[in-house]
């Protein structure tokens, strides 16, 4: 998957990792988002800056729908628009204060993010189940040449020697860095994850040496 994903989704974190209530920070290519779940479970996808002086939202808190700036507390929807400031209780915020967001699909148990228009539904993986994410401090071709194969149009790649039904879900951070999901047959062995999970971090380290399996 390459580093300008305009229109394309792409998956930025396990959905077990981002319980309701919370935020984190996660990237679209070079570019860090707020990626927060609302009390009802609704998972946002948030420009992290701050309209008022800049503050990361990642930073910031979850309350009920909206997520609110650590620094001076503004309110923000889940469409983006300003809900509430607190130095001015009484005041409407004008529909002009607004965060930028992006869209959002969960399946599989992933979280997906889009910018711009998606053309249709990111891709399938029914056959699988999430089973951790890593960075990797190299970049896709690394880690093709240390996993002995190819990642797919989708950013999808099977190791040549990997436990069952290994999958790595590979996108381009920029700054040479990739962020790379593992997911696992979902009929694996509690045993069969360990070893997927192990699998993940010598690929991790082989991509990082420049080497190969
Ligand atoms: S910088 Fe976010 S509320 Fe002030």
């Amino acid at each position: 998957m390459h580093s300008d994903t305009t229109g394309q989704w792409t998956p930025v974190a396990l959905s077990a990792d981002l319980p309701a209530k919370t935020v984190m920070p996660a990237r679209i290519g070079a570019e860090t988002i707020a990626l927060w779940r609302s009390a009802s479970g609704e998972a946002v996808a948030s420009a992290d800056r701050c309209p008022h002086r800049g503050m990361r939202l990642s930073h910031g808190f979850v309350r009920g729908e909206a997520l609110s700036c650590i620094y001076h507390g503004w309110r923000y929807a889940r469409s983006g628009n300003c809900l509430h400031i607190p130095a001015h209780p009484g005041l409407a915020p004008p529909e002009t204060i607004r965060v930028a967001t992006y869209p959002v699909a969960e399946q599989n148990g992933l979280v997906w993010v889009a910018k711009g228009a998606p053309a249709g539904q990111p891709p399938r993986f029914d056959k699988l189940s999430p089973l951790r994410s890593v960075t990797v401090m190299a970049g896709i071709a690394a880690i093709e040449a240390a996993a002995g194969a190819k990642a797919n149009a989708d950013g999808a790649l099977t190791p040549a020697v990997a436990p069952q039904g290994l999958c790595l879900l590979l996108s381009d951070l920029g700054d040479g860095q990739t962020c790379v999901h593992g997911l696992i047959a979902r009929d694996a062995t509690p045993q069969q994850r360990i070893a997927a999970s192990r699998e993940i971090e010598t690929l991790r380290r082989l991509a990082e040496e420049g080497a190969t399996l």
